[in-house]
């Protein structure tokens, strides 16, 4: 490694991040351009009387500009996005900066032509192609607020993300190409915008040619509109504290959230992280493998790498299409010396077996990245010893959503344990909380909190500042609760242990049990579900549905299959669940609360330990439950 932080070193930089933030964050935030720079750092207060974050807060400045312009000088002739396609034999793309700055200011054109500004939100329905940042820097270029909706998500789950902002304009693409299939993503669009109707344009990408019905006066083609645009298009100068870009993830209700993120904040953390952890320096080839639908994509294949000029590249398909030796040919054929994927990844190629990764070089790989779940010790040695050759190092990030980037994270020269993301990231304060919000000391176990702002905080939930507060800052007052469970070992390395509230994590993506259970009881013939985890192999977690159905329907395979296709459309297909079960009833507590640990072990097939099924209304369910738990689909 070019720039390995030994260990002491971080812990320094970590205890000045503390001691004194403002100057600390104040020569971190040096590292952008700013139209203005600020004079302050953070000022923020997590009590409910004086409920603030914000940072930078007279700083001004542009994220396009960040990412393109400032690189023109330097580096316009380095590529900027490399694309691979789905298909091995499509030729691979190469965007340079230059190249980057006439796309993005010819989409941030057409997008003005269509009345869009500071402040409007715009959705995004896109494949994993280059216009799809084009369009999310174009958005960051004129001040529009972004909305990426992972192309996954059924018609549905668009429509309600789409008013939930109300976006008036959608940029989508004709089709998205995926693991040898095609994605309906213009039908898709139509069949959501039937629902949400306060829509005044659908800007449609030319992506795979075909044939898509085009709505009069409402959908336009980005091909034709970008000829009669200008190639350049000054970036709008935003304050700090602007909203950059809305993402929808999920919690414990089943609504999902608009996690809000800020402009200079977000866009330092998300630089800043990258090009520390992985140790960045041009011309690297640089591949985050995830999608530009969730956070991951945001900041690790967009706004952190371009921030600091990489060569980012973007992979259109799936890691094992058309074999298992896919994605390390992938590294081969572009010289990739960093890989940062998901450990559900991971473990489903590790299952095909070692032949598809020896078969290739990976000489050039020189740092490894994992995100999205625990990885489990296994998967890591594998990551580590057969993919890596045993010559990369690690880094374990742990984040989320809500985070903007990485929080808990090892560094270039950080001793590794496998299994842990070892130790806080410059300015992050971690603390262990027991159930009733008192403080563990040294080695322990609880819900980590986190007890000081950091500048990638998400700013609120779109148009819901109550929710906020509630979701993050009411249950522990003062601090801010992940949601996950961490254990912390006598040399300080932090060890995550899984969500501790209603939301289970599904291949690394987030899924609130409740918004399966919301899906589930739409169907006419469902009076009540109950969703749960459950581990899986390469999952990580499984989705478990229990289901109670109204009275006289049949429940046979025909119901089951048509459930989980119901799910499907409501939600899409990360929300398949994984087993249903029949239950004539669910436990529940006196006061009609339902017993979710109980369903847990059962769906875990732990069925010894129950623990106390005596508070339950009807301790008969249980019994119904275990004879029945065998059927999963
Ligand atoms: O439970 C943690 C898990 O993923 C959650 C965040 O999910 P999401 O907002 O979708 O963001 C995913 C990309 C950051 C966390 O609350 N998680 C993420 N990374 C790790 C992890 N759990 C353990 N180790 C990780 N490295």
């Amino acid at each position: 490694m070019s720039n390995a932080t030994p260990l002491a070193d971080r812990q320094a930089v970590h205890a000045r991040s503390l001691a004194d933030p403002d100057g600390f964050w104040l020569e971190a935030a040096t590292r952008l351009d700013w139209m203005t720079a600020p004079s302050r750092a953070g000022d923020w207060s997590f009590d409910r009387d004086d409920f603030h974050i914000r940072w930078f807060e007279d700083g001004v400045l542009n994220v396009a500009a960040n990412c393109i312009d400032r690189h023109l000088a330097t580096r316009g002739d380095q590529v900027a996005i490399l694309w691979e396609g789905d298909d091995p034999t499509t030729a691979p793309r190469h965007i340079t900066y230059a190249e980057l700055h006439r796309e993005v200011s010819r989409f941030a054109n057409v997008l003005k032509g269509l009345g869009a500004g500071k402040g409007d939100r715009i959705t995004l329905y896109m494949p994993m192609i280059p216009e799809a940042a084009f369009a999310m820097l174009a958005c960051a270029r004129i001040g529009a607020v972004h909305s990426v909706v992972f192309a996954g998500f059924s018609a549905e789950a668009l429509a309600g993300r789409i008013a939930d902002c109300d976006s008036r304009i959608v940029i989508t693409a004709d089709q998205g190409r995926r693991g040898g299939r095609t994605i309906a993503l213009k039908a898709c669009v139509d069949e959501a915008l039937a629902i949400a109707r306060a829509v005044d344009h659908v800007l449609v990408v030319r992506a795979t040619g075909a044939e898509v019905p085009m709505t009069a006066g409402r959908d336009i083609w980005y091909h034709e509109a970008a000829l009669n645009v200008a190639a350049d298009c000054p970036p709008e100068p935003m304050a700090a504290e602007d909203p950059l870009f809305i993402l929808y993830t999920s919690g414990s209700t089943g609504k999902p959230k608009g996690v809000v993120h800020s402009t200079g904040g977000y866009l330092l953390w998300a630089a800043m992280t990258h090009a520390t952890v992985f140790d960045y320096t041009a011309p690297d080839v640089y591949w985050c493998a995830a999608d530009i639908g969730w956070v991951t994509g945001h900041s690790y294949i967009v706004y952190g790498p371009l921030a600091n000029g990489a060569t980012t590249l973007m992979y259109e398909g799936v890691p094992n299409w058309p074999t298992p030796a896919r994605i390390w040919e992938v590294v081969d054929r572009h010289r990739v010396t960093t890989l940062y994927t998901a450990p559900t990844a991971l473990r489903a190629l590790m299952k095909e077996g070692d032949a598809y990764v020896t078969g290739t070089s990976r000489a050039s790989l020189k740092l490894l990245g994992s995100v999205g779940e625990p990885i489990n010790p296994e998967a890591w040695r594998w990551y580590h010893d057969v993919v890596g050759g045993g010559r990369c190092p690690v880094m374990d990030t742990w984040w989320q959503t809500e985070t903007g980037g990485h929080m808990i994270t090892p560094l270039p020269g950080t001793p590794a344990k496998p299994g842990s993301a070892s130790l806080p990231f410059h300015g992050v304060d971690p603390r262990l909380l027991d159930a009733e919000g008192r403080e563990l000391d040294g080695a322990a176990e609880g819900n980590l909190v986190i007890a000081a702002s950091w500048p990638g905080q998400m700013r609120g939930l779109w148009g819901d500042p109550a929710r906020f507060f509630d979701a993050y800052f009411s249950l522990y007052p003062g601090v801010y609760t992940t949601g996950d469970g961490a254990r912390r070992d006598a040399d300080g390395y932090w060890w995550i242990t899984g969500r501790v509230d209603d939301v289970i994590n599904v291949s690394g993506h987030r899924m609130g049990t409740a918004e399966v259970e919301s899906a589930l009881v739409l169907h006419a013939d469902v009076a009540e579900a109950a969703v749960v985890g459950f581990p899986h192999d390469v999952k990580g977690q499984g989705i478990y549905a229990y289901v109670t159905l109204n009275a006289g329907v049949a429940a046979d395979e025909t119901l089951r299959a048509a459930l989980r296709d119901w799910v499907r459309r409501e939600i899409g297909p990360i929300a398949t669940p994984d087993a249903i079960q029949f239950a004539p009833g669910l436990p529940k507590t006196r006061s009609g609360k339902i017993m979710r640990r109980i369903l847990r072990k059962i769906a875990e097939g732990d069925t010894a330990s129950l623990g106390d099924t005596s508070t339950l209304a009807d301790p008969g369910v249980v019994k119904a439950l275990l004879s029945e738990s065998q059927a999963r689909v």
